[in-house]
């Protein structure tokens, strides 16, 4: 019998995205627009204690190991210290990270330590205020940064930061936000943009692209490729910086995808199990679970959840379709 979280295509799930809320306090151009979202209801979303039950039933009865936060905003989130703490009391205990803007890492950062978080990585895509604000449409430059060294002093290491580079935005700034990385001791990874903006203006021709990226920074940092078999199902490549031990990443999501080796699920602020973030169908643990299914049933729903997991995100096929939900709303 199959215990664990199996596609048709052999591979199987044991990283699991939790998206703990669908609101953000960004606007990053990317993602939403200046107006928000319109935000799940109270009533949809799950409950803390929802949360951690399906969390458990993944840990404990679906070989799930690690266990990925995110939103929205999780910070967001008034539970989120109990959630994760209870998440890292579950047996066989999991890896617990949280992915997040920073706003407020600051204040909650010694609390996320102490409940047992063991590393965050944290959206930065530029490090000028007027940029920032351009790029965010909110002027909380200073909160990020604040979040970033309060993650680093408190251990939540490594901590990893995620760019987005946009053309005409950002997309001249790599190399400083590689050095403003680099003297920090920060794990930068620069990340494709991809086709989950709710308002759907991604646009192919102005992607600013993993190969030109590299261009950008190869000869003067001295990239070179780190041994690829260390590389498991990571999305991120990564570069050695002069040498090492510093390195760099690349998460080239569209132009080279890495769906094959996908060992992720997630579960949607609202209960939905989704086998990709580009699923066309979510599976529905809310109505069951609330409807008083046991462990063992909620285990099974979701394997068959995993059976219609395709073997791309197809973003490449002239026939693609964004998802319905954003980015926001499923976790990144
Ligand atoms: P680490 O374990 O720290 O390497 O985490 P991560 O890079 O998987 O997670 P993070 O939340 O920091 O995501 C970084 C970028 O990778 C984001 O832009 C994600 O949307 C993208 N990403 C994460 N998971 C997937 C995925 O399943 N498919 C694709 N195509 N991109 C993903
Ligand atoms: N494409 C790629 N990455 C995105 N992120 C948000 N929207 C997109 C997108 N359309 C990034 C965020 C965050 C991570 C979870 O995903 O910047 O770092
Ligand atoms: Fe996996 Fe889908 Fe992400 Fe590809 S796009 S890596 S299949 S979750």
């Amino acid at each position: 019998t199959q215990v664990g979280l199996a596609d048709r295509f052999g591979r199987v799930a044991t990283d699991l995205r939790v998206s703990l809320t669908d609101r953000c306090n960004l606007r990053c151009t990317y993602c939403m627009p200046e107006e928000g979202l319109d935000w799940l209801a109270k009533p949809e979303l799950l409950t803390d204690d929802e949360i951690v039950r399906l969390v458990s039933v993944a840990v404990r009865l679906l070989g799930v190991h690690e266990i990925r936060f995110t939103g929205g905003e999780p910070l967001l989130r008034r539970g989120l210290v109990g959630i994760v703490g209870r998440t890292t009391e579950l047996e066989p205990r999991p890896q617990v990270s949280l992915t997040t803007n920073g706003i407020g890492l600051a204040r909650q950062a010694q609390a996320l330590k102490d409940a047992g978080l063991d590393r965050v990585n944290v959206s930065l895509d530029t490090i000028r205020p007027d940029t920032f604000q351009q790029l965010t449409r909110r002027d909380r430059l200073q909160d990020v940064l604040a979040g970033l060294e309060a993650a680093q002093a408190v251990g939540l290491t490594p901590v990893k930061v995620n760019a987005v580079l946009m053309r005409g935005v950002n997309d001249d700034q790599a190399p400083e936000l590689l050095e403003f990385c680099l003297e920090h001791d920060y794990e930068l990874r620069f990340i494709e943009q991809m086709p989950l903006d709710a308002q759907h203006g991604w646009n192919r021709a102005t992607m600013v692209t993993a190969d030109e990226i590299l261009d950008q920074l190869a000869e003067p940092f001295g990239l070179e490729p780190t041994d690829v078999a260390t590389r498991g199902s990571a999305p991120a490549e990564s570069f050695t910086v002069r040498g090492g031990p510093r390195t760099v990443g690349i998460i080239a999501s569209v132009t080279r995808p890495f769906c094959g080796d996908c060992d992720r699920v997630r579960l949607t602020a609202d209960g939905q199990v989704r086998d990709c973030l580009f699923a066309r169908t979510e599976s529905d643990l809310r109505t069951a679970l609330r409807a008083g299914a046991g462990d063992e049933e909620l285990a099974d729903r979701w394997r068959r959840a995993m059976r219609g997991k395709l073997p791309g995100h197809g973003i490449n096929d002239p026939s693609f379709l964004q998802p319905t939900r954003p980015m926001s709303a499923i976790g990144g």
